[in-house]
Order: structure tokens, then sequence, then C-alpha cells
């Protein structure tokens, strides 16, 4: 039996399938089982009150899901899918209150990764997947990643009824942040979520839309983690600061490393050069905060990219994940 076939034998039996995504992994349920939805929360601690997403096969089956199917929706899809695009749509009642959190609409998506693809068509069914890691951690861009947010799971040979029954491995995630989400229910098209799909790649095609919650300006005060949804961060202690304050830093050589993406400061002892690119740099996040936190330091000081659109998506990771740094 394929590994997709074990897979989609153990969906149906209401268990959970971690699974690549070209953003990062995604920890999946049938999504017309709201038992086996329920799973997801439980596996991952995560509040029922934060909405899961949808991931579908094809347009069509998007189409099936969504109780109203605009125009807009239609030439996203066309435009972003498969790819890193979710869409918050109306929700029909076959899928249960508890995929997202007792609201009336349901973010849809359909991922770019040949694996994902190949289980959601063999499936034959929407999959609710968020990121395959425990709430409030690291999302997943590797299936080590994933092993490593689960070992129980992975020792006791995925028998555990409220784990992940399987890990498909589908190499490293090409994007590396989440998808970008955009509501398209209400009367102007909002970005919930940033992601690697940007405002300025989405108004050509929907007209103005409104970003919320996107990157936090420069020099205002941490937000608290409470104001945020979610927060996303390594162990260690994490703390950010604007190219602009780097005279302020002192790091006193105690295994301190500064993750920086732009020049790097030598006196500052040990440094991760992160990629000047947006995208590149999204790809290697996840990877490289856990690698830092698996590493027995005191504390880790990341640079924050330029307070820029095209920096969106990375600055709002960044902020989930630090603190700001006390000076
Ligand atoms: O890239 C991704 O989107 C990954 C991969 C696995 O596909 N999945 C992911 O799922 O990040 P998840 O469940 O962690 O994302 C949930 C977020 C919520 O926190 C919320 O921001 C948004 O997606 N969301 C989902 N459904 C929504 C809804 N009905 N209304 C508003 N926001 C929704
Ligand atoms: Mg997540």
């Amino acid at each position: 039996m394929s590994d997709i076939d074990r897979a989609v034998e153990v969906l149906k039996q209401g268990r959970l399938v971690a699974f690549p995504t070209e953003t990062v992994y995604g920890l999946g349920a049938d999504a017309t089982n709201a038992r086996a939805v329920g799973k997801i929360y439980s596996t991952k601690g995560r509040p029922g009150t934060n909405p899961l997403i949808v991931h579908v096969a094809s347009v069509e089956v998007a189409r099936r899901y969504a109780g109203v199917w605009p125009g807009a929706a239609e030439r996203l899809a066309e435009r972003f899918w498969p790819g890193p695009l979710t869409i918050v749509l109306p929700k029909m009642p076959a899928i249960p209150g508890n995929v997202t959190a007792g609201l009336g609409t349901v973010g849809l998506r359909v991922p770019d990764h040949p694996l994902a693809l190949e289980l959601l068509r063999a499936f034959d069914g929407p999959l609710a997947g968020p990121s395959a890691n425990r709430s409030t951690r690291v999302s997943p861009t590797t299936a080590r990643h994933v092993r490593e947010e689960f070992p129980l799971s992975a020792a006791a040979g995925f028998d555990d009824a409220n784990e992940p029954a399987m890990i498909l491995d589908g190499g490293a995630c090409d994007v590396g942040i989440e998808s970008t989400v955009l509501d398209l229910s209400g009367a102007t098209p909002t970005i919930l979520r940033p992601g690697r799909v940007t405002a300025a790649e989405l108004e050509p095609i929907v007209g103005r839309v409104i970003v919320r919650g996107g990157s936090v300006e420069a020099g205002t005060p941490a937000a608290s983690p409470g104001q945020q949804d979610v927060h996303y961060a390594p162990s260690t202690p994490t703390y950010r600061f604007e190219t602009s304050q780097r005279g302020l830093i002192t790091p006193d050589g105690h295994g301190i490393v500064v993750v920086s993406p732009l020049r790097i400061f030598k006196e500052w002892g040990p440094i991760v050069a992160m990629p000047n690119d947006p995208a590149e740099y999204a790809q290697h996040l996840y990877a490289v905060l856990r690698k830092l936190d698996a590493s027995g330091l005191r504390a880790i000081f990341v640079e924050m990219p330029p307070d820029v659109p095209a920096w969106g998506a990375v600055r709002d990771r960044l902020m989930r994940a630090t603190q700001v740094m006390p000076l």
C-alpha cells in the first residue's frame, strides 16, 4: 500500500495526518468530521476560538464548500491557486462549526505541493489543516520539525489516537511562512494575515485591499503577546530591534546571536546572516529560529528588516516570535 493510500485510510478513520504544503507542514483531518477536527485542537493544544484553514484539491471543490462564490474569488483562484493564498468566504453547512471556531465563514485554499495535491485528490474531500506544531510554537517547514513537535507519538509508533497517525515527508517547504489570508466575506477585501501574496499583487485583481494586523510600525511599543492572536515564539528569550537601534545593542559575548538581513557588525560575535530578499528570508526563517532555539543560547537578537510592504509578512512573523528589546 502506498503512503498516500495509507494516509487516506487513516484520515477516513478520523485520525490525523501531517502533510507538506508549499508554505508550512499542515496537520490534516477530514474537514467534514467534527470529531476528527476536534483532535486537531487537542493535539495542538489550540484554543477553540482560532479557526482552521480548509485545504481542497481544486477550485471546483472549493466552490462546493463556499456558500457564495463571487467573481473576485474566481479571479483570485485562477491567478493564485494552487498557491499560498487562503480565501475566506461564507461557509456551507457541510463544514462543521468547530472547523471555523463557530464563524459563519471558512478559509479555503488549494496548496501548491505535489504530495498535498495527491493526498487531497486521493482523499476526495476537504482537509482541515493548521500548521503541524503545538500551539504557540514556531511552524514546521520540514518533516523532521513535525517529528520534533510530536516526539511521543513518534516513540509510540504514531499509535496514540490523539496524535498524528502519520507524517508524509515532502521535503523542505518552499515558501516557509503561512499563507496570506484574504477575507472576501465583507464589503472590502481584507488581509487578515500577511503572507507571500501581497496586497500589491491582490489589488489589480480585486480592487482596494485593507490590511489588518499587518506589519507593526517601527518603534511602536511592544504589543503584548495577548494582543496578537498567536505568539509563535522560540523558548529562548528572543528580542527584536530596528536597524536604527543598532548602536544600543551591547551583546556581551555569551552566545548571543543576531539574525540580520543586512550588513553585519563584527563586534557582535556569532551572527547568522539572513538573505536580503523577503521570499528567501521567509523560506529559511522558521528553520533558523528552530535551530537557534535548540542551541542553548542565552538570548537571540533579531534585527528587523525594513518596514516596507515587501517585508510585511516577514515582519509580522518576527513581531510574533520576538519581544521588544529591554534597553
Ligand atoms: O499556509 C497555511 O495557511 C498553513 C498550511 C498548512 O496550509 N495553514 C495554516 O493554518 O496556517 P491555520 O489553521 O494555522 O491558519 C488559521 C488562520 C487563523 O488564525 C485565521 O487567521 C485564518 O487562518 N482563518 C481561518 N479561517 C478563518 C475564518 N473563517 N475567518 C477568518 N480567519 C480565518
Ligand atoms: Mg499555525
